[in-house]
């Protein structure tokens, strides 16, 4: 009798210190503290440490145990879906959409635009860029195919795009730029975490560069367009992890003095992904932009190829545990999507769980962000003044 709730409770504790550990939610959230409250609670009336309970009570304790962990499970790791909204017409950019959360995120968006009759949404699924053109090509048709399998879209269009060279940037933005006279959704998505240092065709570091750089100038690239947008969203996705980001190490912006195992620089890029979000925002927050920084989760991709080997083979013997801890790749695009689509959601956040999360203040540095904005903008070649606005207020 006691095992049900044991194994309930237990689940429900190790959920929320895995969560709590890696900063996926604050231990001061109501989830966390209703939780766990509640399976201490039940676990200590089942092992008499109030005193001994009857029969009907054990039974009771072991129903109330199971909805505890489900509902943990539902509100802490599933997290909310967004509400569908109708975005047919409206052109939307994901960008490492080939895999993971990018691809879950292109399918939501297209399945929106497909709920409507004549609805069309066009999304743009975007890919990375490798040595073996087909390889790319592969991969390209593999995810378009998933999409339109799941959807009913068939405005899907594949550009080539690789975020760690900033020359590709360029020539996507440029090729962007001559279809298209909008652009509704940018979901800036592709990231890395390498164990092993590497640097992007343009000599920095692959972390930097992909996390931070590529994405930077990708949306100012493609701001002229965003601004002319009726409801323009950007979505940069980032994560949990910055809360343990200790600096921005503008001494050492290529890692080459600290790189360690890749980790830390992974976690200020995401810092720095944010302190880019609360920049935008205050720049454009005026004309109908709206730019949120989107935490998808703790989520079961391929992530963890690049990092610690020992990771990725931890994850490959605990892929059957996986499901109780992470979410899957289409509850990781729920924040993002949520980001992208909700009508009532203002800029300028870290958002988790379709929800915003007020960080620590240390986190919230605007004359950090606008210190790594003029740093960024002389690395990829951009002038200090640009500044593109819709073009009546020109
Ligand atoms: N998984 C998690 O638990 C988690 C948690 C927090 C935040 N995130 C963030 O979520 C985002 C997506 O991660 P994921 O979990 O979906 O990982 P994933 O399965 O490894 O997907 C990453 C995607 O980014 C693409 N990409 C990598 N480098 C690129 C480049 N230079 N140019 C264009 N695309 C590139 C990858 O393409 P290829 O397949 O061609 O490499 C892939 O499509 C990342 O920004 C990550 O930091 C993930």
């Amino acid at each position: 009798m006691i095992i049900i709730t044991d194994v309930c409770g237990t689940y429900v504790l190790v959920l929320i210190a895995f969560r709590v550990i890696a900063s996926d939610i604050p231990w001061t959230h109501t989830y966390v503290l209703r939780y766990s409250f509640i399976t201490l609670i039940s676990l200590a009336l089942m092992h008499h440490v109030f005193g001994p309970i009857s029969d009907e009570y054990y039974y009771g304790l072991e129903i109330f145990s199971i909805f505890n962990a489900v509902s943990a499970y539902m509100m802490i790791l599933q997290g909310k879906g967004y509400e569908e909204v109708d975005l047919s017409g409206k052109v939307a950019i994901v960008t490492g959409a080939n895999a993971g959360i990018g691809l879950e995120i292109a399918c939501q968006f297209a399945q929106m635009g497909a709920h409507v009759i004549f609805g069309m949404l066009d999304c743009i699924c975007n890919f990375m860029q490798t040595l073996v053109a087909c390889r790319s090509q592969e991969r390209a048709e593999e995810a378009i195919a998933h999409v339109k399998a799941n959807t009913n879209s068939t405005q899907l269009e594949f550009m080539q795009l690789d975020v760690a060279s900033l020359k590709s940037v360029r020539e996507f933005a440029a090729k962007f730029t001559r279809k298209f006279d909008r652009l509704d959704i940018l979901a800036n998505n592709a990231g890395v975490n390498n164990y092993y240092r590497k640097e992007t065709v343009d000599g920095f570091e692959a972390i930097f560069g992909t996390n931070y750089l590529g994405p930077f100038l990708l949306t100012n690239l493609l701001l002229p367009l965003l601004v002319e947008a009726d409801d323009g969203r950007i979505v940069n996705v980032g994560s949990c992890v910055m809360k343990w980001a200790t600096k921005i190490p503008f001494d050492d912006l290529n890692s080459k003095l600290s790189y360690g195992t890749g980790q830390g620089v992974y976690n200020w890029t995401k810092w720095a992904f944010y302190l880019f979000t609360l920049e935008l925002h205050r720049r454009y927050s005026a004309i109908t932009l709206t730019i949120n920084c989107a935490h998808p989760g703790l989520v079961m991709s391929n992530f963890q190829k690049n990092m610690h080997p020992v990771l990725d083979k931890i994850a490959n013997w605990f892929n059957w545990l996986r499901p109780f801890l992470q979410q899957t790749g289409e509850q990781g695009a729920y924040t993002p999507v949520f980001a992208a689509t909700c009508r009532n959601l203002t800029g300028g956040h870290y958002l988790a769980r379709s929800d915003i999360e007020e960080l620590p203040k240390k986190f919230v540095d605007e004359e950090l962000a606008l210190r790594l904005w003029d740093v960024a903008c002389r690395l990829v070649d951009l002038p200090l003044d640009y500044y593109p606005l819709p073009k009546d207020n020109n």
